[in-house]
């Protein structure tokens, strides 16, 4: 690493950007024509050498922010917006790295479980704030049939000692350097799966785009294209603990999910094929719920779950909608989540056990974070009543979800 660059904020960047940052972090409510002046007194500081930090707009900035093993760079960029949110993603497995946003009292902090360095997220088996793909979530015996042709896929999971294919294989869509862009308050991350990657076929063009508004709505959309019939269900997978200290249980947050059913599974976390209904039982967030108030509760779903990890599906309507509303009563924060896809996994973080040592050396212990995956259904490849998860050439693949983030 040259001497003029240093690790900061987790990120290693050229020494004499440092102040640029600043200048553009402190300018976030100046207006343009201030922020452009700083830039330019900054420029003609840095005695024309080039700076690693290329400003797009505003305080929206990209950065290095390290090496893959094979040498290749993954930049961080980061967006802002004029309410103090602050959202960074990265190329390294389209990435939501940390997103931070008030509480009612107007402080501001990271509600997501991650890490401070690319080092750590390279050795992210939890996926924290990743996008998920080809599959999101579970494929039965890591096997489909396609068009008469039958696909195997890597059994990278086994829970109740039952093996499955799970979110993708070994290395995922939240393994593999993207192609960032950002204009403006969003940043395009573009991805070509080869065909037979991980076992699924077809070439397939991978687009996922983020933006933060100032209506505090950061948005994640996944677009792609294939040119031979496929399977399909990209997923976002941010862990959120909306206290912003990661090191307390999410069981006291309350959670509301716009769905009436959810999807048994069998032991192996694989849907029976089932619509259950929700009502009476803890299953049961129709109305806004404490997590932790039944968990605990003697109910098969959760037994098999080891808590909630389980597909609710969503009230039948067109377009984006509201699938879920959590809230911390601690600190006032809501996330409010919409989507255009037909059900949600709500996962409580039954797997975190303390191993994983995230941001600020924080140990993510069991529970202390929850996950809300808008998503197909899982093993829907194997399930003709799901909705179909096959994409076909000509056709286009969309994915939207918006997270809205307020403070009451
Ligand atoms: C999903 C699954 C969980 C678990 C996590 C990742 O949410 O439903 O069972 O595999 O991903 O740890």
């Amino acid at each position: 690493m040259p001497m003029n660059w240093a690790r900061r904020g987790g990120y290693f960047q050229k020494k004499s950007s440092w102040h640029l940052q600043e200048a553009l972090q402190n300018a976030v409510h100046m207006n343009a024509k201030s922020i452009i002046a700083i830039m330019a007194a900054v420029a003609l500081g840095s005695c024309g050498k080039q700076s690693s930090t290329t400003v797009t707009n505003e305080a929206n900035t990209m950065q290095v922010y390290g090496k893959l093993p094979d040498g290749r760079e993954a930049k961080i960029f980061t967006l802002t917006n004029k309410n103090g949110v602050i959202a960074k993603v990265t190329e390294y497995g389209a990435i939501l790295v940390s997103v931070e946003v008030p509480d009612k009292t107007g402080k501001v902090a990271d509600v997501t479980h991650g890490y401070d360095t690319l080092e750590g997220w390279l050795t992210n088996t939890s996926y924290f704030g990743a996008t998920v793909g080809r599959y999101g979530n579970r494929i039965k015996d890591g096997k489909f049939t396609l068009d008469g042709k039958t696909y195997a896929l890597a059994t990278n999971n086994s829970p109740g000692d039952i093996p499955c294919h799970l979110h993708g294989g070994l290395k995922g869509f939240d393994k593999v350097l993207w192609t960032g862009k950002q204009t403006g308050n969003s940043v395009e991350f573009s991805y070509l799966s080869k065909d037979g990657e991980e076992g699924y076929p077809g070439n397939l063009s991978v687009k996922v785009t983020y933006a933060l508004n100032d209506s505090n709505e950061l948005s994640w959309q996944a677009e792609a294209t294939t040119d031979a019939a496929t399977v399909l269900n990209i997923v976002h997978h941010s862990y959120w603990n909306l206290s912003g200290d990661p090191s307390t249980s999410i069981n006291d947050h309350v959670l509301q999910l716009e769905a009436d059913q959810y999807l048994p599974t069998n032991a192996g976390l694989i849907p029976t094929g089932e619509l259950a209904p929700v009502a009476g039982t803890p299953m049961d967030f129709t109305k806004a719920t404490v997590i932790g108030e039944r968990v605990g509760a003697d109910f098969e779903a959760l037994k098999l779950g080891a808590g909630y990890d389980h597909c609710w599906v969503l009230r039948k309507g067109e377009g984006m909608r509201l699938a879920a509303r959590a809230k911390d009563p601690k600190s006032g924060r809501v996330m409010e989540i919409s989507t255009d896809k037909p059900a949600i996994q709500f996962y409580g973080g039954n797997f975190l056990d303390g191993k994983a040592i995230g941001k600020k050396g924080v140990a993510y212990a069991h529970r202390t974070a929850f996950c809300l995956e808008t998503e197909n259904y899982p093993d829907a490849p194997n399930n003709t009543s799901a909705p179909s998860a096959v994409l076909k050439p000509g056709e286009k693949y969309l994915h939207r979800m918006i997270f809205k983030f307020s403070a009451e």
